[in-house]
């Protein structure tokens, strides 16, 4: 995530995030989980802005949706990450968090994309940079694990295996660019819902099941490019518990399922789901094919990773 120095201002693009494996390794005392994800960023971004704004007045967001009929959070909605992550950085650099953002909603809210940690990471490197504060990565990104599980994430720079609550981040280069096509039904699904019902689900002995090593076989298999085969790993542990809360979600699954992609599978805690294609050309035509019969929000979208 890098930002560009426009004048005065500063600006980054923030980009969304699908999680193509994420397997729940038991609850924790904090009331968090133990995770083990694979992630990968891809281009759909919000845009953040910073501004210095009136002098002495304290830190301000106006929010810009360019979602078509979905909803964002308010400019002083307290669960906006954007001046949680001003706050975070200023309290810890002893100065007054000040100056206004604006921020240009792309990513759909409650969907599992990670458009309000990316922002959040987007907000700790322009502060970072306009408050002359230039603290290294590795420290931005332990700040970045205080506002949000996945925040640090969005400083990898690519895809990455995420572990513990989320900060703990090995990058994972040499993937191939992978082509997506991400299907957002209109439902949204809280994640502390989500893992409450994780929770509920969760069998007896179930721990035992988990195969360890899977997201080192698929990471592997991604940079061999054999797709069918890293697809066979491509589970999400939080989608039955989001199939649960919001039956729609199957619905979704079940028609990505029959449109003959490599592998599929929902994002994060849902509600978004995706389906992976062997090629840009494949994710244009099934995403075309698709928006003209799913009501809900369709993208097509590559990974940002390097290759
Ligand atoms: O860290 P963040 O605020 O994004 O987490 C939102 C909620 O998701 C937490 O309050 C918790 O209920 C759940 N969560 C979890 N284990 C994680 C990450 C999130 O239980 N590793």
């Amino acid at each position: 995530m890098y930002a560009i120095r426009v004048g005065s201002a500063w600006e980054v693009f923030a980009p969304a995030k699908l999680n193509l494996y994420l397997e729940v390794l038991g609850s924790r005392a904090d009331g968090f989980h133990d995770l083990e994800s694979l992630l990968v960023p891809v281009r759909l971004y919000d845009h953040l802005k910073w501004s210095s704004g009136p002098s002495n007045s304290p830190c301000s967001l106006r929010v810009h949706s360019l979602l078509q009929n979905q909803p964002v959070l308010g400019d002083d909605d307290p669960n906006n990450l954007v001046l949680r992550a001003a706050e975070c950085l200023a309290d810890s650099a002893g100065i007054q968090a000040h100056g206004t953002f604006q921020l240009y909603k792309r990513i759909p809210m409650e969907a599992g994309l990670g458009g309000g940690s990316s922002d959040a990471a987007a907000a700790l490197v322009l502060c970072n940079l306009a408050w002359g504060i230039h603290y290294p990565q590795q420290k931005l990104m332990e700040l970045a694990a205080e506002v949000g599980s996945d925040v640090p994430f969005f400083f990898a720079g690519g895809a990455a295996i995420c572990r513990g609550r989320g900060e703990q981040v090995e990058r994972t280069p040499g993937l191939p660019r992978l082509h997506f096509v991400v299907v957002k039904p209109s439902a949204s699904l809280s994640t502390p819902t989500v893992f409450q019902q994780w929770k509920k689900q969760k069998e007896p002995g179930a721990d035992a099941n988990i195969q360890t090593r899977a997201v080192e076989s698929m990471v592997r298999h991604l940079r061999r490019g054999d797709l069918s085969a890293a697809g066979r790993w491509m589970v999400n542990r939080l989608q039955s518990a989001a199939t649960a809360v919001c039956p729609r979600i199957q619905q979704v699954i079940d028609f990505i399922s029959r449109q003959g992609f490599t592998a599929f599978g929902m994002s994060g805690s849902g509600s978004a789901c995706w389906g992976l294609a062997r090629s840009a050309t494949q994710a244009r035509n099934l995403a075309g094919r698709i928006s003209r019969s799913f009501a809900g929000q369709v993208y097509c979208v590559s990974s940002c990773s390097a290759a």
